[in-house]
């Protein structure tokens, strides 16, 4: 299908959202051109109104690349006959939680930043909200980068975050160990060339070659800086919300909500490349 597709800016910041398309059918490649000049634009895409069942999700997801497969959740798929989709929610059914991260709030961070490659887009479509909590936060890192001080700028210049692997977004313990990995701080975008600050999550992230009181202090300062409400747009959810992020350029976080409200989430992500 060929839409005329209208891209609607979100905030000064970030985010933009595109109108006029039904991601249920599949896009003309023209379509789908636009959309990705949205997203290297804006970042963030937000699509209202979706009706999207995990067979369209990853269809659209595979415009984008190549999916990344989620991990086993205690022990098993999250959904059958869909390894690329996870669940993130709070949902019990049968006294057995249906996906991740509960109810808690999730801080700020970008997805999966403790591997090798992490990805390069992550796609959350909503199926069920809270009437209030659960919001969404994005932050930009190019302009975050761009305003650096300079004297930030070169206290981290050609330095890497050793990214802890150990903790999920909400705190909790990861089930499955992998090894950390080493990042630059400043990477760049492999599709827009432009520089980006790369955290990956504060939690016992250090920077590799400082001892820990300079490494501490430097990541507060760097945090505080990329965490600025300038920076940032916060998305209150809509059942039918489909949000398309580039995890390169991009923070991430999530309000809590009260845990007697059902949210639930269906996440593909795009595979990305090494950081550099
Ligand atoms: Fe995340």
């Amino acid at each position: 299908m060929h839409y005329p597709i209208e891209v609607a800016q979100l905030s000064p910041a970030i985010g933009a959202e595109i109108r006029g398309v039904d991601l249920a059918r599949e896009v003309d490649d023209a379509c789908l051109g636009r959309i990705r000049q949205a997203w290297r634009d804006h970042l963030v895409l937000l699509f209202r109104g979706q009706r999207l069942d995990d067979a369209a999700l990853v269809r659209f997801t595979s415009r984008f690349g190549a999916l990344e497969i989620a991990p086993l959740f205690q022990g098993r798929r999250f959904v059958e006959n869909f390894p690329e989709v996870m669940i993130i929610s709070n949902v019990k059914a049968d006294g057995r939680e249906i996906g991740s991260l509960g109810n808690a709030e999730a801080f700020w961070h970008s997805d999966l930043n403790f591997v090798e490659q992490p990805p390069a887009g992550s796609f959350l479509y909503a199926y069920e909200v809270p009437p209030v909590g659960g919001d969404t936060g994005f932050a930009n890192m190019y302009a975050a980068y761009e305003t650096l001080p300079e004297a930030l700028r070169a206290r981290i210049a050609g330095r890497r975050i050793q990214h802890d692997a150990r903790f999920n977004s909400a705190g909790y313990l990861r089930e499955v160990q992998v090894p950390d990995a080493l990042h630059p701080i400043v990477r760049t975008h492999p599709e827009t060339g432009r520089l980006a600050l790369y955290l990956g999550r504060r939690a016992n992230a250090t920077i590799e070659g400082l001892p820990a009181d300079d490494s501490e202090p430097l990541l507060d300062a760097l945090w505080a800086h990329a965490t600025e409400a300038r920076f940032t747009w916060h998305h209150q959810w809509r059942a039918g919300d489909l949000i398309a992020w580039d995890n390169r350029c991009t923070l991430h976080r999530r309000d809590s909500f009260d845990e007697s409200h059902r949210r639930v989430m269906h996440r593909t992500q795009s595979c990305g490349t090494r950081p550099n």
